[in-house]
């Protein structure tokens, strides 16, 4: 096989020609990918509430098969390449509550969400946590790539800052003393499990190609 001919030359062309989907309809996430991916790919990336409406059903057990499942659906509906995210914090003393439910761990917003998790810690010492993100990209012809990245930190006992989303406010990543929502967008994307995860799945494809 020539090199230009192997599946990942393939995936990059079609990539820089058909542009890439974001399945999710999370415009945090959206903001982060477009500032976490190599510029020629960012500039083509379409966030999927702008396109069409398309629910997918979260039915994995894992952040991997949910991510794959959202990535699957979307190529498939509409042939062009896709890239889910499916992410969430997982709580040592709630015994990794929320995790994958964290998107619904409560009705309503963010706030609500926000002041769920910290009802749950009300007394708790152990506040250690972790945001982990399973990224699925996947391609027309069926093949998919998945990786996780992982980041450790401890929860704050109330919220912190007005950047990022989710439970950024409740979020001191290791080693840092401000919540994400508390830093700089660029000093969230050097540490986040999201970062984590796209550095292994950039890595998963043909050397120099997005340089
Ligand atoms: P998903 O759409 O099922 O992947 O939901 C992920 C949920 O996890 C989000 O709605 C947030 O509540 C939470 N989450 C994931 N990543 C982050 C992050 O980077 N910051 C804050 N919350 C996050």
């Amino acid at each position: 096989m020539r090199p230009s001919d192997s599946p990942g030359r393939r995936w990059i062309s079609l990539l820089l020609e058909k542009g890439l989907l974001l399945a999710t309809g999370n415009r945090g996430k959206y903001e982060e990918f477009r500032r976490l991916l190599p510029r020629s790919v960012a500039q083509k990336l379409c966030f999927t509430p702008e396109l069409a409406p398309m629910e997918v059903e979260e039915t994995g057990t894992t952040y991997a098969m949910n991510a794959w499942l959202k990535a699957r659906a979307w190529v498939s509906a509409s042939g062009i390449p896709s890239l889910a995210d499916d992410s969430g914090l997982e709580v040592r003393g709630l015994n990794f509550a929320p995790g994958i439910f964290s998107a619904r761990a409560a009705d309503g917003s963010d706030e609500a969400r926000n002041r769920w998790l910290l009802g749950r810690m009300e007394g708790r010492t152990d506040r250690r946590a972790a945001f982990v993100a399973a990224l699925a990209l996947s391609f027309p012809d069926g093949r998919t790539l998945v990786c996780e990245g992982e980041c450790r930190g401890t929860l704050t006992d109330r919220p912190l800052g007005s950047g990022g989303f989710g439970y950024d406010p409740l979020f001191v990543p290791e080693g840092q003393e401000l919540t994400f929502a508390q830093m700089a967008p660029e000093a969230k994307d050097g540490l986040s499990h999201r970062a984590v995860a796209l550095k292994v799945l950039l890595e998963l494809l043909p050397d120099g190609v997005f340089a």
